[in-house]
């Protein structure tokens, strides 16, 4: 088994740059089902996600070559199946977007329910009311979904909840229906907004991407060409609230600091410096963190993909904080490892009440999903003495080097096979 060993009390000082993002990657790439060409796709983040993802899409008979270490070009001209195998399906909950897609190439699809990291029901109710009012047939079957439609036809949808995934399922879908499909009470995160913008670029007419309403207006085929993703804005929430909790300086590089303006704000009630650049955000701490109050919620809100890190700040902030998780039903599953730790939360219902400690101690702690994962990382570095920190699996889902990036900053942190002690020279004199 590999774990984690991070020594921690080093302040994370200098530069460190963002890699794309992972929930625009993993849904570019199944979108590229439904192009007749060559996709050249940039800022390609290198997580096992990807991986998983491009494996599926080969199933189906697309090849694609790395032609640097960042760009894919992919080629789904000659797809020969629309059936994705059940056990690639199962790994991931961007497999969802095979299913959008694929009805988009083939009238048909059939995709196992998808996975993904676990905190509680993660419905696709609203993702195959769009295909249904897009004019498929519907069945779950044995874990299976089954779509199939004479021809897709533009539709108006309303979506009951903001769904990420719905959204960008049916602007997937919608690209290639017969008319002009809108979806009402959209998502508006960035990488909706994104893969939109990724279909554009391959000759799609998607207006309205990051408001509340998205006008579709289907289109025969689409072409390849040549795309960028955006930079990883929870990737880069991460790093902010790693420099904020280990009393550092850090350059934050390839952002977009608009996408980044809650945690901003957040961070500065909290007593932390940041100064944003056109493509930068610089985070400092000097003095004593602050308690806060925070509420997750879609985007403009604050991300609850940076909840549990945030957690992770404020149990060393003064004062008591409430964390209000209003996207996921039970997202707190971590909050017992972080206790490990030190950290003084009760959880009530959808809230955590953090009483800030004035220090976090290393223990040995699991990770329970991957932003729990970067959770458990951030309290490590804050910490007094060495974390073990082991399930790495989740955090290689979605961070591209996570320790290499974190090592450049000054970070004390190994990944080691077995369970032998750490091997940092001076582990004893801070433990
Ligand atoms: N929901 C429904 N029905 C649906 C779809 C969603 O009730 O058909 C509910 C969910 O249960 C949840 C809420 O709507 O309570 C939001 O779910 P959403 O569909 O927006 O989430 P998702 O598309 O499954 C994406 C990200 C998650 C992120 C959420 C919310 C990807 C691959 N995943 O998930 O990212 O937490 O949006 O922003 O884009 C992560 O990166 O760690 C991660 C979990």
């Amino acid at each position: 088994m590999e774990k984690m060993i991070v020594m921690g009390g080093k302040p994370l000082n200098g530069e460190v740059t963002i890699s794309g993002a992972k929930n625009s990657a993993v849904a570019v790439i199944p979108a590229a089902l439904l192009v007749d060409g060559v996709c050249r796709i940039e800022n390609v983040p290198n997580i096992n996600d990807v991986t998983v993802l491009l494996n599926i899409l080969a199933s189906l008979g697309a090849k694609h070559r790395y032609v640097s270490s960042d760009v894919i070009d992919i080629d789904c001209t000659n797809l020969k199946t629309h059936v994705v195998p059940y056990e690639m399906a199962v790994k991931m909950r961007a497999s969802s977007y095979l299913i959008g897609s694929l009805i988009g190439r083939f009238n048909k699809a059939e995709v196992a329910m998808p996975g993904g990291c676990n905190f509680g029901v993660r419905p696709i109710d609203q993702h195959l009311k769009g295909f249904v009012a897009l004019g498929a047939d519907v069945k779950l079957e044995h874990g299976v979904v089954n779509a199939v439609a004479e021809k897709l036809i533009a539709s108006s949808i309303y979506l009951d909840v903001v769904s990420v995934g719905a959204t960008i399922n049916i602007m997937l879908a919608a690209s290639k229906a017969e008319g002009v499909t809108h979806i009402e009470n959209a998502s508006k995160e960035p990488h909706v907004v994104d893969v939109a913008n990724f279909l554009n670029a391959m000759g799609a007419n998607i207006k309205g991407a990051g408001t509340d309403v998205i006008k579709i207006t289907g289109v025969r085929s689409l072409h390849g060409g040549t795309y960028s993703i955006i930079p990883d804005q929870i990737e880069a929430g991460t790093f902010m609230l790693a420099a904020a909790a280990t009393k550092g300086n850090c350059l934050i590089k390839n952002v977009i600091p608009k996408h980044l303006e809650a945690i901003t704000s957040k961070l500065i009630e909290m007593g932390v410096q940041v100064e944003e650049f056109e493509d930068s955000v610089r985070v400092s701490r000097t003095g004593e963190l602050k308690a806060t109050n925070i509420k997750t919620l879609p985007y403009p809100g604050y991300p609850t993909d940076l909840q549990p890190q945030t957690v992770a700040l404020l149990s060393i902030a003064k004062g008591v904080s409430v964390i209000t998780e209003s996207v996921w039903d039970n997202r707190f599953q971590y909050i017992d490892e972080v206790r490990r730790m030190g950290a003084d939360i009760k959880v009530d219902g959808r809230s955590a009440i953090i009483q800030g400690v004035h220090e976090l101690m290393g223990a040995p702690v699991k990770m329970t999903d991957l932003r729990a994962g970067a959770a458990l990382i951030i309290a490590g570095l804050a910490a007094n003495g060495v974390t073990e920190l082991a399930n790495l699996v989740h955090i290689d889902r979605g961070y591209e080097n996570l320790e290499q990036k974190l090592q450049a900053l000054g970070a004390q942190i190994v990944r080691k096979v077995c369970d032998d002690a750490p091997e940092f020279p001076d582990v004893k004199k801070h433990a």
